[in-house]
């Protein structure tokens, strides 16, 4: 599949302007540096639905990731085979204005808007990376994969760094929400330091807002916490096979 960019309409383009300018708004303070340094490098508007022929020239410069279209969201194993080879799967389509704070699955905004910046990034995409080759160590265990979704949840899509004394979100499911992005940061939200252990004994839900969030220090914590990951995730794999 490929992005048909003409096949966007002037619906498509209110949307991404309508959101893109009412995220920034929100953002501007509370979001990570490295996300606002990193959208400047993939050089996203207001004015301009992404394309993904020049997201991908760009990518292809810094960290060697690309894109993969999808029509939905896919299914764990493909999602981090495409992962492990730099491809990170993204739809096409937007919502519509009439729905712009609901929606049952991912669309563009949230794949592009909440997720591409970042991964001009080396050291998160390193951590990117390295869960999805953690991952196709243990493909076929589904209780691996499960857990690895703790992982990535609660880094990748609802993760909070630390800078200069300051909550920052960089997870993308926070990023690319108006909601997520003003509850995470009130005081009757559990802001947690990061914890392999714990993150792998956090379920999660996708179904309402969060109540916990994890907190890390820098993107080289993540990186540096990958060989615990997988070690605490044999570890538990072993104890439930025993
Ligand atoms: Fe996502």
């Amino acid at each position: 599949m490929e992005q048909i960019y003409e096949n966007y309409t002037d619906e498509d383009r209110k949307v991404w302007r309508t959101l893109f300018d009412r995220q920034m708004g929100n953002l501007e303070k509370v979001v990570s540096q490295s996300y606002l340094e990193a959208i400047e490098i993939v050089d996203f508007r207001s004015d301009k639905i992404p394309d993904f022929s020049e997201i991908d020239e760009i990518l292809g410069k810094t960290t060697g990731w690309g894109m993969y279209v999808v029509p939905r969201i896919s299914e764990q194993k493909k999602f981090f085979k495409l992962l492990s080879k730099k491809r990170f799967t993204a739809t096409t389509w937007l919502r519509k204005m009439s729905q712009l704070d609901y929606l049952e699955e991912p669309d563009m905004f949230h794949d592009v808007f909440g997720h591409v910046p970042l991964l001009s990034n080396k050291a998160y995409t390193g951590f990117f990376q390295g869960i999805s080759n953690i991952a196709m160590r243990h493909i076929d265990e589904p209780r691996a994969i499960e857990l690895l979704g703790r992982i990535y949840w609660f880094t990748i899509e609802f993760g909070l760094i630390r800078e200069n004394d300051k909550l920052k979100i960089y997870g993308a499911g926070v990023i690319s929400s108006s909601g997520e992005t003003e509850y995470c940061q009130k005081s009757k939200t559990n802001w947690i330091d990061f914890d392999v252990k714990k993150i792998l004994a956090t379920p999660f839900y996708t179904d309402k807002i969060q109540d916990k969030y994890f907190v890390i220090e820098s993107f080289d914590q993540l990186y540096n916490s990958l060989p615990l990951i997988e070690t605490e995730l044999e570890a538990l794999l072993f104890s439930m096979r025993a």
